[in-house]
Parts: structure tokens; sequence; C-alpha cells
């Protein structure tokens, strides 16, 4: 056993009660698209644009979990974890994005959620992890403050049919990665490039969060508890200049405070008006807005994977790092002899120390934090010791955040098993299980075992 192997082994490192869990999507899994009346979802159709996804691939058959949920239950109860965060479709739901339910689409679930909890598997349910009902994206998608709506009636039914057995509930995966990278860089479904209209789908996201949270709240069950997840990835400049440091200031409003600020802080951040007025006059906000956003959760979701290493960067035209709609001047950089992951992410463990102490120093009504998604992409190695490392070390990190004070609840590994990983395609794979996509047949990798055990030894 190394050193820091035999402190995580340690009695007590960890609060009792910690929740070990893994985390998947729905879309990156589940395959059986057309099965049992599920409709068209943005991401469907965005595979299907030449170019968009790697090597054409798309979410068609995935780990085709929709009908190996059993064998996928079986393999978590072999790793001993005691939840499992996933994502409901709202396809399924809602075939057309509203009106109609499709009772068949909200069954899936139900067999699965009552499998897991008679395996002694917590649920943690995603209500929107990117799939966005197609027919949906064709009455303008994020852009519009109808969606919302109908994301907060989705929300309500899917609680309605699950509620008495899924006590802990995710409005929304990374609103960043649907609005930004999704309306403005286009590098996700809905793949188009816009200004006002990404600024008016992060709006329109957490709009659409509020609106379910109060949905849920007004259909309350004993003991549920209502959350949001967020990427967040500090920001560094990449120099000691004075230019670095606001360009690593502009991303970090960008793809965190953006965010974090409406939800927890109570308003929007002042400099957003400065670093993105030229594009959008945020005529989507409305009175009344931030109120419904900021309203107090039960906790927050944090996905962690790498910080951002920031320098200030002109536009160039043509330049593919100049392609996002709204060009905020920034540039990310990895900084030479950085520790990576199979992908070429920089490995900074202290980043998800860092992002806790630092969230929970500047929000003082902060709730309670679970790493709702951790893990490192490679090319599906079945001895994963660059996984084990990165799994260790970013371990290691949240427990030194709880030695410090933070109230961090519980730690999800992305992902169970290797899986869709959006426009890479089936090539990265985030695994714990190993899928052979050709045959379906699933192999726990070296870090499984290293989970498995590291779990046993907290329990
Ligand atoms: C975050 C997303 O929520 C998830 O869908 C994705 O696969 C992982 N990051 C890895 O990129």
């Amino acid at each position: 056993m190394t050193a820091i192997e035999e402190r995580l082994a340690g009695a007590g490192s960890f609060p009792a009660g910690f929740v070990w869990g893994t985390a998947t999507a729905a879309y990156q899994i589940e395959g059986a698209v057309s099965a049992d009346g599920r409709g068209p979802s943005i991401w469907d159709a965005f595979c299907r644009v030449p170019g968009a996804v790697a090597r054409g691939e798309s979410g068609e058959f995935a780990c085709d979990h929709y009908y190996r949920w059993r064998e996928d239950v079986d393999l978590m109860k072999e790793l001993g974890a005691g939840a499992y965060r996933f994502s409901v479709a709202w396809p399924r739901v809602f075939p057309d994005g509203t009106g109609q339910v499709n009772k068949r689409g909200l069954d899936f679930y139900r067999r699965l959620v009552e499998a897991l909890r008679e395996g002694g598997i917590e649920p943690f349910v995603t209500l929107y992890h990117w799939d966005l009902p197609q027919a949906l994206e064709e009455r303008g998608g994020w852009r519009v403050r109808d969606t919302a709506e109908r994301f907060a009636d989705y929300a309500a039914t899917v609680h309605e049919a699950l509620g008495d057995v899924v006590a802990n509930w995710i409005t929304l995966n990374e609103p960043y990665c649907s609005a930004i990278v999704g309306y403005a860089e286009g590098r996700h479904a809905p793949g188009v490039r816009e200004g006002h209209g990404a600024l008016a789908a992060a709006h329109h996201l957490l709009l659409g969060h509020g609106l379910a949270t109060a949905r849920l709240r007004e259909q309350a069950r004993p003991g549920q508890r209502i959350g949001v997840t967020l990427n967040m990835s500090p920001t560094v400049p990449a120099s000691p200049s004075p230019q670095d440091a606001a360009a690593a200031s502009r991303m970090d409003l960008l793809v965190n405070r953006q965010f974090t600020e409406p939800l927890f802080g109570g308003a929007y951040p002042a400099d957003m008006a400065e670093v993105f007025g030229g594009v959008s006059d945020f005529s989507f906000r409305r009175d009344g807005d931030l109120d419904l956003i900021g309203a107090p959760v039960d906790f927050l979701g944090v996905n962690y994977y790498y910080r951002i290493h920031v320098a200030d960067a002109p536009h160039v035209e043509g330049d593919p790092a100049s392609r996002s709609a709204f060009d905020i001047g920034v540039r990310g950089i990895t900084p030479e002899h950085a520790r990576t992951s199979g992908l070429g992410w920089t490995v900074e463990p202290e980043g998800l120390y860092d992002t806790l102490v630092g969230l929970a120093g500047r929000y003082p009504h902060l709730p309670p934090i679970y790493v709702t998604e951790n893990g490192y992409g490679d090319d599906g190695v079945l001895e994963d010791t660059g996984r084990i490392d990165y799994l260790r070390d970013h371990v290691t990190a949240t427990r030194d955040a709880i030695s410090d004070g933070v109230d961090v609840r519980g730690y999800f590994c992305w992902s169970l098993m290797d899986n869709f990983e959006w426009a890479r395609g089936y090539a990265a794979r985030f695994g714990l299980v190993h899928v052979d996509y050709r045959t379906q047949v699933r192999t726990p990798k070296a870090s499984f075992h290293w989970f498995r055990e590291f779990i046993g030894s907290q329990s």
C-alpha cells in the first residue's frame, strides 16, 4: 500500500453517511432510441449532421442499457456503491416535449429505481442531461422562455411518477454545456453559434431549474431533496500579466460565475454587461426570475474534471480557438509539463479542493455539496492505473476540503461504464467498467477493483 492509500483506508476519513456512487446519463448509455414510444432528442438530430460527432457515431445503441440495466445494477452491487446518479430522458416521458405523457417511458425508470433500491443503492435522478426533445428545439429550444415552462411540467410529471421511490432530485446537469457549448460554440447539440441565443439559453435553463424546483416543492414528499449540478472549473491566469488575469476572470464568468451567482448570490455578476454586452441586451430577463432561480436548494452538485489555464487572446478570424459566437478574448492553454489524462485534459486535484473551499467561502448560504461527477478519460485500457491515480488524488482532495470545513456529502465517479462521450463518440472512455460495443460485454477495469476496495474500506 502506498502512503496515500493507507491514509485513505483509515477509518473515519470521511464523515459518517458519506455517499459513494457512480454516474451516467440517459443518452450516453441507454440506446433504444425508438423503443416504447421514445421521441427524438436534439442529440439524435445532431449526431446525423455530417462531421458533428467523431466517426459519425451516435447514441443509437450506446451501452444498450435500456435492455441490459439488470446487469448494470448487478455491477453496481458488486462495486458496493451506495448510490447511483442517472438521468431520465425527457423524450421518453414526453416524446414531443409536452402534451401526451408516455407511460412506457416512465415505467422503464420505475423498474430501474426499484431494482436499485432492492440492491441498497440510493438513486439520484437528474432530470435534464442534455437530451431536449427535438420538437421543442423546433419551437426555439432553450432560447425561448416556453421551454423552461415545459421543463417544469416534465419535472413535475417525473416526480409524480417516481417521487415515492426517489428522494434525491437534480434538475439540470451542467447548464454551461447545454447553453454555451450547444448554442454558442456549436460543438454540442443543437450545434449552433449564437451569442444572444446562448445567453438566453443559459438564463432559461436556470429559470427552468427555478420553476421545476418550485413545482417539486409543491409536490413535496417526506425526505425529498432537490439540487442542481454545475460543472466547475477554476480558472488560472497563464502568466502574472494583468491581461491574463483579466482573461481568466472573463473565462470564470463564462464558465462558473454566470451560474453560481444567480443561484447562490442573488444576482447576475456585474461584469456580464461589460463582457457580453456586445452580443446581447439581456432582454430575456424578467422581474421575478432571480427569485425563482435563487430559491434555496438542498444540495449543490459539483462536476469537476480540470482547471482552465487562461491567456488573453485577441480574436483571430478563422482561428478555431475563436470559433465561439461571442468571442470574449480568452484562450485555454495546457501548461508545460502538466500532468494530463489520456484525453489530454490537465490533471490537477487541487482544482477540486479549491472549487469546494472557494464555493463554501464565497456563498454563506451554500447548501451541502455532492461531487456529482469526477473522472478520467482514456482509450479504455483495462489496467487503467491513470484512472486509479486520478480518482485517488481527487478523493483525497475532497477529503481535504471536508477536513477544512466544507460540507461535502458524497462523491460520484464518472462513469460506471464506458459510454457515448458526446462529440468525441465512443473512443473516449471514462468507465470503471469497459464496454465492448460490438458484443456489449462488460469487463470491470483495475479502477473498478480499486474503487470497490476503497469503498469497502470506508464502511
Ligand atoms: C460531464 C458530463 O456531464 C458528462 O455527460 C460527460 O460525459 C463528462 N463530463 C465527461 O466529459
